[in-house]
């Protein structure tokens, strides 16, 4: 398979005062089209400076970025800005959710950029959130619900309009273990059901152990980029989401996998 991102000598230093940030140094790497990838090192380390630079939302001191064929590095920030809209999803830590609005407007916004009329908008903005389990939710306010709920439509908004890349900077940071695992396993589910790329930061490293691509940074450079073994992949996951297996078939022998997991 061809990657759909790749990464040549990529360096992003910051300036504070006189000072110099080197937060990258020299990444190189590529995600492979379909592949589940988690970037983990410790805090500091420059995880979300690569993952803000691979999602275009900041420019590189040095080096390139290419999703797909396009050179995103050398885009300008209106081309950057459209190709965002059409080719990327977003999820982040603390949802960003507009608070005046409805879930199902919330997650009908990517769409506008698509020219659908709003009826539509809303009508598939609500089958996203049913996927979510929050089709009740359609029309609460981010405030009338919990942080695992809030993450589920900011999921629902980032699948809504099926990109071909979704990045997400320690999307369950915010949430308690138990929903953490539940929301991971959609997030993970709906990227494979829909042959989605899915980039995720994260400072756990137990929760990288469901990913197909680990890459480990560390004093802004990549220490390590493991694809994982499928079986030690399988094993990880029936484990981490048991619970929830069991919950959404009982009847089925213990195991069965989940949709993801049938990868190749
Ligand atoms: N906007 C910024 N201005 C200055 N320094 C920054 C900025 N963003 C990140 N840094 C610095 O770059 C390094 C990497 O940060 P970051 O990518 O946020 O790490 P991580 O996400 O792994 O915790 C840190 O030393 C951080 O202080
Ligand atoms: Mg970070």
């Amino acid at each position: 398979m061809a990657p759909i991102i790749r990464v040549e000598h990529l360096r992003k230093v910051y300036r504070v005062g006189h000072e110099k940030v080197i937060a990258l140094n020299d990444v190189n790497l590529s995600i492979e089209a379909g592949e589940i990838c988690c970037i983990v090192g410790p805090s500091g380390s420059g995880k979300s400076t690569l993952l803000n630079q691979l999602a275009g939302l900041e420019k590189p001191t040095k080096g390139h970025v290419y999703i797909g064929k396009h050179d995103i590095s050398s885009m300008t920030e209106n081309e950057l800005a459209k190709f965002r809209q059409e080719h990327l999803g977003f999820i982040f830590q603390s949802y960003n959710l507009l608070p005046s609005l409805t879930a199902a407007e919330n997650v009908a916004l990517p769409l506008m950029f698509k020219g659908i009329a709003r009826k539509e908008r809303l009508q598939l903005a609500v089958q996203e959130l049913k996927k979510m389990g929050l089709g009740k939710r359609a029309n609460h306010r981010p405030t009338e619900m919990s942080g695992g709920q809030q993450q589920r439509v900011g999921i629902a908004r980032a699948f809504v309009a099926k990109p071909k890349v979704i990045f997400a900077d320690e999307p369950t940071g915010n949430l308690d273990s138990q929903t953490t695992k539940q929301v991971l396993y959609r997030m993970l589910n709906m990227a494979k059901e829909n042959g989605i790329t899915f980039v995720m930061v994260t400072h756990e490293r137990d929760l990288s152990c469901v990913a197909d691509r680990i890459i480990t940074i560390k004093d802004g450079m990549v220490e390590s980029n493991v694809v994982l073994d499928e079986q030690i992949k399988a094993k990880a996951k029936a484990e981490m989401f048991k619970d929830i297996l069991e919950q959404e078939s009982p009847a089925e022998p213990k195991t069965t996998m989940p949709a993801y997991s049938t990868k190749k």
